[in-house]
């Protein structure tokens, strides 16, 4: 591979850019509007026990391995799994990892775009005041008149896969940097305020104990595979979208605590967000296993009733809209590095990928309302697309990862990478990486495919 691709794609500025860039990336729809619903779902706390071990003992782990490839080729997941396989002299079906990675992204992108679609739709339906003193019911049939309109829905996708699509164009420094730093911190502050008033509602405690205490009986099989599934989603692992983020993360920087912190930030965000939900959920007498509508019904009612809710609720759905935008453009960003480093314009990469994900995302505007009753093996269009992306496409990408870092790579060329002082730390990630997330990813897997 040509030394001029390499790191031609720029260098984050600010030391604490990945960490805002990859938590940018990595908080986003899945922690504010996945988590609670597929927690309801799945029956509550033992479901949150599952996912948070997927998170400890497979997902960080696959991170900072993921990271670390990144840095070391400065390049897209394609051209670097290239590389890094003829290095490593491991099999060439490892670049796999790239390839299915990118694909992953397209998939991701097209459906993430049309529900990030929704939320512009309730920063209008805030602002306008027309939920001020919601009822339950009536916040219920307003998500669905929405989801029941493929026009609408279609204009929402389209502008909002147009923002992603500016802020990709823009470049990683002048589009990325500057954006993320005003606004994470804005999310952070006002999840605060909102979880400061589900406090004050009825049902947070239980609310906390649907997601805290652990109910065995509930676990199925599916939801273990859901749970882990997640945690890849959430973590923006198994598709490349962390290996470019690291590609362009300044040497020095320890990449360790970075991993720790975004892993820590994005778990956070996903248990705070999931504790307003359910306190509003129950104190409203919702259903927690409502699905896909839970956030855009629940948090309405909270923000019709509580002082200032017009504005906090406007504000609040802007934010889920940018920290939806801080999620797609990283999903976006494994394909556009690489059209860029095969001689496309940074523009043109990001018109031709953008445009082929909006084009798959009609299907996922269409499975809400015309399409509804077409189903593959009980599933519409968009779950489809979401089970084989979350739960298939990214633990086999997490899967291939940690057996490549753990198997492959030899010690001296990871060492260099992560420049970690402490060898027993070092050691234990190693073997997490070795023998717990491949054996536990594994194990989900088979059991999973019987669902398929
Ligand atoms: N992590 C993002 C979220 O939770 C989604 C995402 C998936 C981003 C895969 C990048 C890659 O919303």
């Amino acid at each position: 591979m040509s030394e001029q691709k390499r790191g031609m794609h720029g260098i984050w500025t600010g030391r604490w850019t990945f960490i805002l860039a990859a938590t940018g990336s990595a908080v986003g729809l899945g922690n504010l509007w996945k988590f609670p619903y597929i927690t309801g779902e799945n029956g509550g706390g033992a479901f949150v026990l599952v996912y948070l071990a997927c998170i400890l003992l497979a997902g960080i782990p696959v991170m900072l391995a993921e990271a670390m490839m990144g840095r070391k080729k400065r390049m897209s997941p394609i051209n670097a799994m290239k590389e890094l396989t003829t290095e490593a002299g491991s099999p060439s079906f490892f670049r796999s990892i790239g390839w299915m990675g990118a694909l992953s992204g397209f998939f991701i992108l097209s459906f993430y775009s049309v529900i990030a679609g929704w939320a512009l739709v309730y920063v209008g339906k805030l602002a306008s005041g027309a939920m001020a003193g919601i009822t339950a019911d009536a916040s219920g049939a307003a998500f669905g008149a929405m989801l029941a309109d493929p026009a609408g829905l279609t204009i929402w996708h389209t502008v909002f896969m147009f923002l992603t699509g500016v802020v990709i164009a823009r470049g990683v420094n002048k589009g990325l940097e500057s954006a993320l730093n005003i606004l994470m911190p804005i999310l952070f502050v006002l999840m605060l305020i909102l979880f400061g008033y589900s406090l004050t509602t009825p049902g947070f405690m239980q609310g906390f104990h649907f997601l805290f205490d652990f109910d065995f009986s509930k676990l199925t099989t599916e939801s273990i595979v859901v749970a882990l599934g997640h945690s890849f989603f959430t973590l923006s692992l198994g598709m490349g979208a962390i290996m470019a983020y690291g590609a362009y993360m300044p040497a020095k920087q320890s990449l360790g605590k970075t991993i720790m912190w975004v892993g820590f930030l994005d778990t956070l965000v996903a248990l705070v967000a999931g504790m307003i939900i359910f306190a509003i959920v129950f104190s409203n007498g919702l259903e927690p296993s409502s699905g896909p509508g839970l956030m855009f019904v629940s948090l309405p009612i909270a923000f019709g009733t509580m002082p200032g809710g017009i504005f906090f609720g406007t504000v609040f759905f802007i934010l889920v809209s940018i920290a939806a935008l801080s999620s797609a453009i990283s999903i976006a960003e494994p394909a556009v590095a690489w059209a860029v480093e095969k001689g496309f314009t940074r523009v043109k990469a990001t018109m031709v990928i953008c445009s082929v994900a909006w084009l798959i995302g009609l299907g996922t505007v269409l499975s809400f309302n015309e399409w509804a009753e077409y189903k593959l093996f009980g599933k519409t269009f968009f779950d489809s697309l979401d089970f084989v992306t979350s739960n298939v496409m990214l633990p086999l990408g997490g899967l291939l990862i940690a057996i490549f870092v753990g198997w492959f790579m030899s010690s001296d060329m990871i060492k260099n990478e992560l420049k970690m002082k402490n060898d027993t730390l070092f050691a234990v990630w190693r073997f997490v990486l070795r023998f717990i997330s491949p054996v536990a990813i594994a194990l989900i897997f088979i059991n999973g495919l019987g669902l398929l």
